[in-house]
């Protein structure tokens, strides 16, 4: 994958880059900031080289049209706090507003470029809409670095199609991903253990798969392992279940006995009378659960079952919550594998989305895992051994 030392001398160059500012709002308040203090070292290090830096990024999904809920107004403002400067946003992407501004950039100057999805042909199905959009960016710069990770499994203009247009390289930030994700997937240290949750089975169907041929040790939480409990042919109450998921799961059971994979399911669990954050709740064993239960969270043996296999790995991947974490009560379970992570001397890799915010949220040191992805569904596809549009096009 070519990175930026192969864009050569950059002083004075305008250099297109694609960030992932896709960030959780509160109105306009960004109520967490990762994937704008991840995109700084990129940033940084063009604006030292004394480039001309045009940031672009996407927020949310305002499908092709302007819509000020999705403007990346309140992202400038947090990234002008952290580089100590004014970053000035323009109004449009590819019209008068950006071009004006691209113009005035001195050496070493940034400008942020108004939401890349207001052009409905950012995201088009058709590649000649995309292609065309991609024409446009890359009349506005000299040479493109990708470094959004987050948004690499999208076959997007500003993702993929300009790359092929201009001299284009990974930033840091996509450079570091590939390079920390690829120590699970492509040659882990064993034991390798990965923990997965999250609510369904279904969004990590890909991953269960490619995982019962690579990982030694499944440790399944969340939502998710209700339905495996209820394949078991255990109680699961109100709990969340994937009825057409419950043949799969079974499937899956099976295929890890045989391939001699370990793959665990909660012994206990936190049962709670009604989804709520102040509901009555009780710890009971995972095959007796009462029918009127509802189970948010995984219970302490099964924490400190996790946690052991977490302590004697050499390779632990998380991707998902355990249980409900944005409840205090059933937080438990999410905390108890993120301290075991944070405590684990083998190689940690949080798999992004709801994970990594828990983790914030939560209150633990980033600091104290090797690495936590700024990915969602660009971390798990590349955990399901996917080839990334966005990847592959800077591969030389
Ligand atoms: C994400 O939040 O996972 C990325 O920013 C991609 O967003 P998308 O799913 O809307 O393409």
């Amino acid at each position: 994958m070519r990175t930026i030392e192969s864009l050569g001398d950059l002083t004075g160059k305008k250099v297109f880059v694609r960030s992932d500012f896709n960030v959780p709002l509160d109105g306009d308040h960004i109520t967490d900031d990762g994937r704008i203090r991840a995109a700084l070292p990129t940033i940084k290090r063009l604006l030292d080289a004394k480039a001309k830096v045009i940031v672009t990024a996407h927020l949310g999904r305002p499908k092709g049209e302007p819509k000020p809920e999705f403007s990346l107004a309140p992202v400038a403002k947090r990234l002008g706090e952290l580089l100590g400067r004014d970053v000035p946003l323009a109004e449009d992407t590819v019209g008068p507003d950006a071009k004006a501004k691209i113009d005035a950039l001195n050496d070493g100057d940034i400008v942020l470029l108004q939401n890349v999805r207001y052009d409905k042909r950012e995201d088009s199905k058709v590649d000649a809409d995309r292609e065309a959009l991609a024409k446009e960016y890359a009349a506005l710069a000299d040479v493109f670095v990708s470094d959004g990770f987050g948004v690499v499994h999208r076959k997007q203009a500003s993702v993929y199609d300009i790359a092929k247009l201009l001299p284009s390289a990974a930033g840091e930030l996509v450079a570091k991903e590939i390079n920390s994700l690829s120590k699970a997937t492509a040659n882990p240290e064993r034991p390798y253990t990965v923990v997965l949750g999250g609510s369904k089975v279904s969004d990590k169907i890909g991953v269960i798969e490619n995982l019962l041929d690579k990982a030694d040790v499944l440790l399944i939480g969340g939502g998710m392992a209700f339905t495996f409990l209820r394949a078991k042919g255990y109680e699961i109450g109100s709990s969340l279940c994937e009825d057409d998921q419950i043949d799969k799961a079974r499937e899956y059971l099976e295929t890890a006995s045989n391939k001699g994979v370990e793959l665990l399911l909660p012994v206990d669990v936190v049962v709670a009378d009604k989804f709520d954050k102040d509901a009555e709740s009780e710890i009971v064993s995972a095959s007796d659960m009462p029918a009127n239960g509802m189970g948010l969270d995984i219970g302490p043996e099964t924490v400190s079952e996790y946690a052991e296999k977490i302590a004697s790995s050499k390779t632990i991947v998380w991707n998902g919550p355990m249980g409900v974490f944005e409840f205090p009560a059933f937080a438990e379970g999410t905390k108890g594998v993120a301290q075991a992570m944070q405590d684990a001397e083998g190689f940690t890799i949080v798999g992004g989305g709801d994970s990594a915010a828990a983790v914030r949220i939560l209150g633990f040191d980033e600091e104290k895992f090797n690495h936590i992805s700024t990915g969602g569904g660009a971390s798990l596809e590349f955990l399901e051994g996917k080839t990334l549009p966005g990847i592959a096009v800077l591969e030389d």
